[in-house]
């Protein structure tokens, strides 16, 4: 009997290999390689074996029917799928174990199911009694959710042609399997073949479908980035699990703006929306320390005000650490070499520690000016005084550089009490207010006497 084919495909990039190697040259990855059937690869290139039917191309205008976006009511939700689930569309939602994936999603069909949108849920990971017990403990149970723990997509498959499903969640797709492929569960063919197949129903019946996908080590989901193409929006449910906030941000949206985030609270009673996060985040500040600053950032339309401490400390190290948590390592040296190059502020043999407050991840450079007073403010033991809130980037040669948004980050800071502004000096248009007042700095070093005892 003939050996049946075999390749090896790389778990992370998707890449196929007819031989087994230690690292992937598609992606330089190391022991990422997989053996599977070689029927379960991708089909092999038409070629020019078979003609095809011309294709007749239309114009940009046309009578296009828009189906209603399915909404929630859970505003955190549906701002960041764009303003609700989009009909026949596919969103894939990443996260560590434990982050609350599964609540969050149990959480939007119940809100979705009592507006009257029919919603499937489907789990491959728990039994139909567990996510029983999550409703009961959420007070959800009463919601008309279909629910079934199954894995095989045929079925799956099968039941959505013969339904009129609006929502289907497929929890996750990682356990999911299609029997026409030899491959195991979780691994690049079948997720890829069996995702395909789910999109493929949801496309044709009008179906929005949730996949929850898993996420690795490095904070990939896990399968190839081919899923992260097929899907229109990828979502991601981040948080530290150390503290009850939770954010869902969306990293592509077909539908929508990227880079909005929802922001959650898990308590006791599930996943709590949180619509005014800057009060959250700076609940707990401790006044008049040293080392802490208040940056009013931006994450997409909304302004979030956070806490960000800095603790420069002598070192015992030949080589000073630097721990950040939150903010980018890198902009964290850079600001250090500015202050060090154009400040003639020496930082040098300290150990730096930099936190975000509330598991936040902040990226925008605006936060530049923020890093360098907590920063100064740990070093000369000098606070911050609690009423001002602080942004603006920072250029290598010195210069504070302006912002967008500026009003309305002056706008949140005066909402919650705060009397007055570190801003970037070459400001755009009036931002003037009265009941902020503003310090415009336009070089980094301006911001050194502020720091003198
Ligand atoms: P889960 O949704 O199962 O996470 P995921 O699907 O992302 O793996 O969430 C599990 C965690 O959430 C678990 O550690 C317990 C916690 N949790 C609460 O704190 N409160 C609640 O009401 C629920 C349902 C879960
Ligand atoms: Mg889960």
């Amino acid at each position: 009997m003939a050996k049946a084919a075999h390749h090896y495909i790389c778990q992370s990039c998707g890449a196929v290999h007819s031989k087994w190697s230690g690292k992937c040259e598609g992606c330089g990855g190391w022991n990422s390689l997989s053996e599977e059937a070689a029927n379960d690869a991708v089909p092999k290139g038409l070629g020019n074996k078979l003609k095809g039917r011309v294709i007749e191309f239309t114009g940009l205008e046309g009578a296009e029917k828009t189906l209603p976006r399915k909404i929630s009511g859970i505003a955190e939700f549906d701002r960041v799928t764009g303003g609700g689930l989009v009909p026949g569309s596919a969103i894939l939602i990443g996260g560590d174990p434990g982050i609350g994936k599964s609540t969050l999603l149990l959480q939007a069909v119940a809100a979705l199911a009592q507006r009257g949108v029919s919603c499937i849920y489907i789990s491959g990971e728990e039994a139909v009694d567990q996510i029983r017990m999550r409703a009961t403990r959420l007070a959800l149970e009463k919601h008309p959710v279909s629910l079934a723990s199954v894995t095989n997509v045929r079925d799956i498959a099968a039941t959505l042609e013969k339904t009129n499903a609006d929502v289907v969640i497929i929890d996750s797709i990682q356990t999911m399997y299609l029997d026409t492929l030899e491959a195991a569960p979780g691994t690049v063919s079948q997720v890829r073949a069996s995702a395909q197949e789910l999109i493929r129903i949801a496309k044709k019946r009008g179906i929005s479908v949730i996949f929850v996908g898993h996420v690795t080590k490095d904070g990939q989901i896990a399968g190839p980035r081919v899923l992260e193409h097929m899907v229109d929006t990828v979502l991601y449910f981040e948080g530290d699990r150390g503290h009850q906030f939770r954010i869902l941000r969306a990293v592509k949206n077909r539908f929508g703006p990227t880079d909005e985030i929802g922001v959650f609270e898990m308590g006791d009673g599930g996943l709590a929306e949180v619509s005014n996060p800057s009060a959250l985040f700076l609940a707990e500040r401790q006044g008049q320390v040293s080392g802490s600053a208040v940056f009013a950032g931006m994450e997409g339309t909304r302004p979030v005000l956070v806490e960000i401490q800095a603790l420069v400390a002598p070192s015992a190290l030949g080589t000073p650490r630097r721990a950040v948590i939150g903010w980018d390592a890198g902009r964290l040296a850079m600001v250090m070499a500015v202050l060090e190059a154009r400040c003639g502020v020496t930082i040098g043999m300290n150990d730096v520690y930099l936190n975000v407050v509330g598991g936040l991840k902040v990226t925008e450079p605006a936060a530049d000016l923020a890093v360098a007073a907590a920063l100064l403010s740990s070093l000369s033991n000098v606070p911050v005084p609690v009423d001002t809130v602080i942004f603006g980037e920072i250029g290598l040669s010195g210069e504070v550089r302006n912002v967008g948004q500026a009003a309305t980050r002056l706008k949140e800071a005066a909402k919650l009490g705060f009397k007055r502004a570190l801003v970037p000096a070459g400001k755009s248009g009036n931002i003037d207010r009265a009941d902020i007042g503003l310090t415009g700095l336009s070089r980094l070093k301006e911001l050194v006497p502020l720091f003198t005892q």
